[in-house]
């Protein structure tokens, strides 16, 4: 492969490559032998928020259900009063060790969900620390407004609390993320205990409206027909999809929204039922993998577990993973032109990884086999500050 100022400009043989003119003069980076990637493209996380909620796990393991969980004052309710009480500095601290942590496994690119502020000023609080982020370090950063994960409990057991939340987030909140530029693209928690089909519909609309494409949390603790709304607004990706029916799955065949598949979340939270994977292909869905990184439902960052996870609970095979979590994720974040595939006239994002072949990424569970990663070309170190890694032999990493 042949990289010049952080786009992939020739890849192939390595006689076909040397003989270019460009190369001549070109810095080299040999891998040994490596599985060399496009990076991956996590399309749905909830970067920021304040701490985990450890306090759960031990309810989730006794079988209290994640619905029981946030009945009691835990859930998503309590990742917002620790996010309203935490400094600006602290989320970024957070925040700045899990993208190293996503450069470790790998990934380049991530999409980044607000959601845990759920008043004015914690929303656009979110979203501009996504902006801050973004010009600090080198990964991709694409920011979503989900206002619309939970009604804030201001709002709630209020005569019309809901519907005057749904009115903040349509007149107020929206127009303000659109002109302040801080989201493409708009999401909703479209189930039981969180907004209505109705609710989201309005909200997608107004993001509609205002630029912001539509994303949708769908059919994941009960099918609320979210899926096929998301399919009538054209959204870019209806995301969780445990709970779909057979004509759900049609619908995503025939339509071009991306089935954003999350078995992080099952995983973690002891479920079954995982999303009909093998289905959602056969019928023509574009599917994709994520890791969903939030404190409640899947407090994890690493992909290639994701890929293992997808290949011995959804079935899908270890190139369908790959795709999955690299150029379909791309397709849903509307990137697919500049990253997600190792072509010509894309950005370098790549990950490296210590095996001999690609299978060996899933089949290797839970151990991180990425040996480097690099954006646009340059290498990212991504050795913690106590010099700790998760990779066996790091690399010294010189920029290309
Ligand atoms: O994607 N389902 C809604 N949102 C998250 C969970 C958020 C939380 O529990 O904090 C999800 O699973
Ligand atoms: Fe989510």
């Amino acid at each position: 492969m042949l990289v010049c100022d952080a786009l992939i400009v020739a890849v192939g043989s390595r006689a076909k490559v040397e003989a270019l003119p460009e190369a001549g003069a070109a810095a080299r980076l040999d891998i040994g032998g490596r599985v060399l990637l496009p990076g991956f493209v996590d399309s749905h996380t909830h970067l920021i928020h304040a701490a985990s909620r450890a306090e759960e796990y031990g309810l989730k393991i006794a079988g209290a259900s994640y619905e029981e969980i946030a009945h009691k004052g835990g859930g998503i309710l309590n990742s917002v009063k620790k996010l309203r009480a935490a400094s600006s500095e602290t989320l970024k601290q957070r925040a700045r060790t899990a993208l190293r942590e996503f450069a470790a496994h790998g990934t380049t690119t991530i999409e980044a969900k607000s959601g845990y502020g759920l008043d004015v000023e914690n929303e656009l609080r979110i979203l501009t620390l996504h902006q801050e982020l973004r010009a600090e370090q080198p990964l991709d950063i694409i920011s979503t407004f989900l206002g619309a994960h939970v009604v804030p409990p201001e709002y709630r057991n209020k005569p019309d609390g809901a519907e005057r939340y749904v009115a903040l987030l349509v007149e107020k909140l929206l127009p303000e993320v659109a002109g302040q530029k801080l989201a493409e693209f708009c999401d909703v928690f479209c189930d039981r205990g969180a907004f209505s089909r109705e609710q989201s519909r309005r909200i997608l609309e107004a993001g509609k409206q205002h630029g912001l494409a539509p994303r949708l949390h769908a059919e994941q603790l009960s099918r609320t027909g979210a899926t096929q709304l998301a399919v009538e607004l054209g959204a870019t990706s209806c995301d969780h999809l445990e709970q779909v029916s057979k004509a759900d799955i049609r619908a995503l065949g025939e339509s071009s929204t991306v089935a954003t598949l999350l078995p992080g979340c099952d995983f973690h939270l002891g479920l079954k039922k995982y999303a009909p994977a093998r289905a959602l292909i056969e019928a023509g869905a574009v599917v994709a993998l994520a890791t969903d990184y939030n404190p409640g439902t899947s407090p994890t960052l690493n992909m290639p577990m994701v890929l293992s996870l997808a290949c011995t609970q959804l079935r899908m095979t270890p190139a369908e993973t790959i795709a999955a979590a690299t150029i379909n994720a791309a397709y849903s974040l509307h990137r697919d032109k500049q990253i997600g595939s190792l072509e010509t006239g894309k950005f370098a994002d790549l990950a490296v990884f210590e095996v001999e072949d690609y299978r060996e990424i899933p089949y290797y569970f839970g151990v991180n086999k990425c040996w480097m990663t690099l954006k646009g070309g340059v290498v990212i170190p991504t050795s913690t500050e106590s010099g700790a890694s998760s990779g066996s032999s790091w690399p010294h990493g010189n920029p290309l």
